[in-house]
């Protein structure tokens, strides 16, 4: 994913460095070279050591050492560099860098930086509200550096607030988006709609799916690194979707069909949340039904959001929903496809093994009007890649 890719990390003297060996690893783990810099301060927290053994590259910690392979290292670490992470920032070498400071490995070399630069603080509530702090983070923004977090929650010295590090998987995610992908969705609103829809009978019960959001978190992911905008419309899911993505919670079909709606301007729009084609008729909104007495519940149809997209379709929109089935699979989504005036249509088995709900990994047949495309077994981060493939192949 990473391959011949060269990445800074730079490590400043905060707690949360002791968790940057972690994304060391996952840099290198998909395949990046990575090249650490730490600052004096950092050194107190974690050893250069740690790094060296995880990214059998040399921790650069000090401008002045004399390496014997004659180059100005700050310099030909700048020039190489296709991304620049700093984590975490402190306040101070945020504050180093908005004041033009470079009086250190790091600072030196994000100087002399041309690449994308992210930095993510993190520190004491209090130090991150302070307005000098504040005011360095906007006037870095202006200039062009990204920032990733913080996290709301609890920080190192027991505190609520915000001002922690945001995970490791999240700051992995971030350069992947970055780095991983061409960016062929560049300029594309992509609209998906993701996990289950509650149909609720009364203020406790409720009727649902077993849908996780696992197939909606792939898409917007591989979505997200080919640099769409995208939107992700979410029932009930176990999944956390990207910070970099725009997510609507709804509970009902009904919110669903709604918030879809209101979100019409996609170029691209993904169905592949689970919505129930039924709901009770009606809602005990403050009492629950009692089994003995009023349990019976007449059901009523949910409006068919893709369908109702397609009716509202707009020239050079493009509507892929999914498709579950237990039998004639095939069958039945190609007749989906044609009565709800599909695009694209990604079927699957929920009796083939590996395929369907909760799963990480997916077998789908990828249906179009003069198209029908099986593929195997594949994780269904590949199965969200090959979706985006075939629509963009459609749409030239
Ligand atoms: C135990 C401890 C934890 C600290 N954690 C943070 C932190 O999370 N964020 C921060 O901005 N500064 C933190 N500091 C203060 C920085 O270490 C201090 O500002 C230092 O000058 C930063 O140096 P550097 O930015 O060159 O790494 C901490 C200090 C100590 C003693």
């Amino acid at each position: 994913m990473l391959k011949g890719k060269f990445i800074v990390l730079g490590v400043t003297g905060g707690i949360a460095a002791y968790k940057m060996p972690n994304l060391a690893r996952m840099l290198i783990k998909a395949g990046a070279d990575v090249q650490v810099i730490m600052t004096k301060n950092a050194q107190n927290f974690i050893t250069p050591f740690t790094f060296e053994t995880l990214t059998k590259n040399k921790c650069l910690t000090d401008t002045f050492d004399r390496n014997f392979t004659y180059s100005v290292e700050h310099v030909s670490v700048a020039k190489r560099a296709d991304l620049v992470m700093i984590a975490p920032a402190t306040a101070n070498v945020i504050g180093k860098i908005a004041s033009g400071i470079a009086d250190d490995m790091l600072t030196t070399t994000v100087m002399a930086c041309t690449c994308k630069k992210i930095i993510a603080p993190a520190m004491n509530h209090n130090m991150y509200h302070n307005e000098i702090v504040e005011d360095n983070i906007k006037k870095l923004k202006a200039y062009g550096y990204e920032f990733i977090g913080p996290d709301t929650g609890m920080l190192a010295n027991g505190d609520m607030g915000d001002g922690r590090l945001v995970s490791e998987e999240v700051l992995f995610e971030r350069i992947l988006t970055e780095l991983s992908h061409t960016k062929d969705l560049l300029g594309k609103r992509v609209l998906i709609t993701a996990g289950a829809t509650k149909e609720a009978i009364d203020p406790v019960r409720y009727i649902t799916n077993h849908s996780s959001g696992k197939m909606g978190l792939a898409l917007a992911k591989s979505a997200t690194m080919r640099g769409a905008d995208v939107t992700v419309i979410k029932g009930e899911t176990k999944v956390k979707f990207p910070d970099c993505v725009e997510v609507v919670h709804v509970s009902s079909a009904d919110d669903m069909y709604k918030a879809v709606m209101e979100r019409l301007d996609f170029d691209i729009y993904v169905s592949a949340a689970a919505v129930a084609d039924y709901t009770p008729k009606t809602t005990a909104k403050d009492k629950i039904k009692k089994s003995d007495t009023d349990m019976s519940i007449e059901l009523i149809k949910t409006q068919d959001i893709l369908s109702a997209v397609s009716e509202h379709r707009k020239d050079g929109q493009f509507i892929c929903g999914f498709s579950m089935e237990t039998e004639n699979v095939l069958e039945n989504s190609r007749q989906k496809l044609r009565k709800k005036n599909l695009d694209m249509i990604v079927c699957n088995n929920l009796n083939d093994e590996g395929a369907g709900f909760g799963m990480d990994t997916n077998i789908v047949t990828v249906i179009t009007k003069d198209k029908e495309i099986p593929l195997p077994k594949m994780s269904k981060s590949e199965v969200a890649d090959k979706i985006f493939d075939y629509i963009l192949e459609e749409f030239r």
